[in-house]
């Protein structure tokens, strides 16, 4: 005998069995990897509860379109198909969660960076012809030439890493940041934002990109651009690298070798390296830094990646524990459908943290 009888109740038994489930499921994938216990036998759980809601549902349905004599769609009408279609899309959706939960649980290592393209290879000819017109944006959105001021103290003009080695390096640093299990949202800057090109970009991956610079035409230009193109959740201001009091306020800090002067520099680095929270990471894509960091104690994560006060060893392991975080960025703005079910968004939110965004999972 079956002890439900209408679509309500059928889901009112499911959502008691899942929800503390879903609430364990969520708290596990939010802990690093090492810390999670029993994680694939919830997931079990879980899984032989959908299926046996599925079974149930089926059953339901079949004995509703019975009685109705004919396919549900034609009753949509009746307030028990109206739901037991919204059970089917709640099941549709556990279904996709389960398998990307699958795939958070095995955590396959993906590379930080993937190997080196050859100069004949088809997506670096593309990816270099990408860079060229970012590069020609670039000089539209900033024509100024250097303020003097700027000039007097030593600042280097506005010359941009291309685009492609920043996404590379502003993806490695989002990883690095996820497997750490960094309190949300992640904040970002750009020191020495010159036109604020890297802080446009940067703003696709983190959901706050900040940017400052010593030169006040920089920074007005820059203002104005992530106005026009309505940029949301970042902040352009006027500061000097050197005295700037703010590096505890960010996840990730990116400095592309601000000043010519290698004293000057020194003295960034130290202040970036000291200031900021232990476990910050840098994105720091010039050969000096590669000296610099060891006297600093960041450990290097990989090619301009590193994490402040961080010993090398701990750096090899967040290094890998990065690498079996998912490759998918969730954009802040993204609408997630969860049929009204808060445990849904609960687990495709938790899914999202490790890199995996659940209508990608097939
Ligand atoms: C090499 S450009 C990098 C531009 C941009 N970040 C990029 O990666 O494409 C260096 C920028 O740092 C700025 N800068 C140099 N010294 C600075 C300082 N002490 N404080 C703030 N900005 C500085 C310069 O004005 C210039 O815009």
């Amino acid at each position: 005998m079956r002890d439900v009888s209408d679509p309500q109740t059928l889901w009112d038994k499911f959502d008691a069995a899942m929800n503390p489930i879903a609430v364990q499921l969520e708290r596990q994938m939010r802990m690093q990897r090492a810390q999670r216990r029993g994680f694939s036998g919830m997931i079990g759980k879980f899984e032989k509860q959908r299926i046996q809601f599925r079974n149930e549902l089926m059953v339901m349905e079949r004995d509703l379109r019975r009685s109705l004599k004919g396919p549900l769609a034609k009753h949509v009408d009746s307030a028990d198909v109206r739901l037991l279609r919204l059970l089917r899309r709640r099941l549709h959706m556990m279904q996709r969660i389960t398998d990307t939960m699958q795939l958070i649980s095995k955590g396959k290592a993906r590379p930080l960076y993937p190997p080196l393209r050859k100069v004949n290879d088809v997506e670096r000819v593309q990816a270099f012809a990408m860079d060229t017109a970012m590069a020609f944006l670039h000089r539209l959105i900033n024509p100024n030439p250097q303020s003097d001021a700027a000039k007097e103290i030593g600042c280097y003009s506005d010359i941009p890493l291309s685009s492609s080695a920043f996404i590379a390096h502003a993806h490695a640093a989002f990883r690095v940041a996820l497997a750490q299990k960094r309190p949300e949202p992640l904040r970002f800057v750009d020191v020495g934002c010159g036109g604020g090109m890297k802080v446009l970009l940067a703003a696709e991956i983190f959901e706050q990109a900040d940017g400052f610079d010593f030169d006040a035409r920089y920074v007005d230009t820059a203002q104005k651009a992530m106005q026009q193109m309505n940029v949301p959740r970042c902040k352009i201001f006027e500061a000097n690298a050197l005295t700037f009091e703010g590096y505890d306020q960010y996840d990730v800090i990116y400095f592309y070798q601000p000043m010519s002067d290698t004293d000057q520099l020194e003295a960034l680095e130290k202040r970036i390296a000291e200031t900021a929270r232990p476990g910050t990471i840098l994105i720091a894509p010039y050969l000096r830094f590669v000296q610099s960091a060891q006297a600093l104690n960041c450990g290097r994560i990989e090619e301009a990646v590193y994490v402040t006060g961080t010993p090398q060893k701990e750096a090899d392991f967040l290094r890998a524990q990065a690498e079996k975080i998912g490759p998918q960025i969730l954009r802040p703005a993204q609408i997630i459908r969860t049929h009204g079910v808060d445990w849904l968004r609960g687990l495709v939110l938790a899914c999202a943290v490790n890199g995996h965004l659940v209508e990608k999972t097939i």
